[in-house]
């Protein structure tokens, strides 16, 4: 059967992942978490005291980069890949909200990008991978035969990464979550290197009223016509 890319971009918690996860697992294709990425340069950025609540000292990461080595290994139990942080599984530690505050910082960095965008692009090389991010539609995979925008109200959003937070045991008000949210999304689509923005081509997904199941529906149904029809495309 033919392979496709699937481009998932959005703002922050519009539940691009636990989509991507669902869809990648029906249609047998690799799921790539690029906001993980992300995150594990920021979690090294913070051991390494290159960034603090009111300094950032970019040159100092800057000069570390190629030390930082991100991997994804599948946990069988799991049923997906967990990301590697030089060799260390770091899944649980890049999900907090201290890294979510200084997360959208790291990413405005061009040097970051370039490493990270370069590591996504041979991920998708041979096609049948699902990717969700912030510019995977724009710049990551620009000739993705199937990209997702994926949208939801700021309170939506933030209510549901509260519940996740209180679910996993952290202490966290939702004020603090909504303001986090908000700041990322602004950080997110105003930087100046591949700020988030819907490319031409991608099918706006407004989850404000959808359940998972609804959702999940509507993307796979999607992905399968667009398969189909390739498919027959290639043998006429
Ligand atoms: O998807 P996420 O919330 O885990 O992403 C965390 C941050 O990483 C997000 O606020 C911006 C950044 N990011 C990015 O700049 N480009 C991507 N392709 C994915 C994430």
């Amino acid at each position: 059967m033919t392979k496709i890319t699937i481009a998932i971009d959005g703002f922050s918690s519009t539940g691009k992942s636990t989509v991507a996860k669902r869809l990648a697992k029906a249609l047998g294709y690799v799921y790539v978490d690029s906001g993980a990425m992300y995150r594990a340069v920021t979690l090294y950025t913070m051991q390494n005291g290159f960034i603090e609540s009111d300094c950032f000292d970019v040159e100092g990461l800057i000069s570390q980069l190629e030390h930082i080595e991100i991997s994804f290994k599948l946990n069988e139990d799991l049923g997906f890949a967990e990301v590697y942080l030089n060799g260390e599984n770091v899944e649980k530690e890049i999900r907090t909200l201290e890294v979510s505050q200084f997360v959208s910082q790291v990413s405005t960095i061009s040097e970051v990008r370039e490493q990270l965008v370069k590591q996504q692009q041979s991920f998708g090389k041979d096609k049948g991978v699902v990717m969700d991010g912030r510019d995977i539609g724009t710049v990551v995979f620009p000739e993705a035969e199937l990209k997702l925008f994926m949208t939801a109200s700021a309170e939506k959003r933030a209510q549901r990464r509260y519940d996740e937070l209180l679910e996993r045991g952290d202490d966290v008000c939702y004020e603090e979550v909504l303001a986090n949210v908000q700041s990322r999304d602004h950080i997110d689509s105003t930087r100046e290197d591949s700020p988030l923005t819907m490319a031409e081509d991608a099918i706006e997904v407004d989850n404000s009223n959808m359940t998972l199941d609804e959702q999940f529906e509507f993307i796979v149904s999607l992905a399968k016509d667009k398969i189909n029809s390739l498919h027959k495309k290639k043998r006429h």
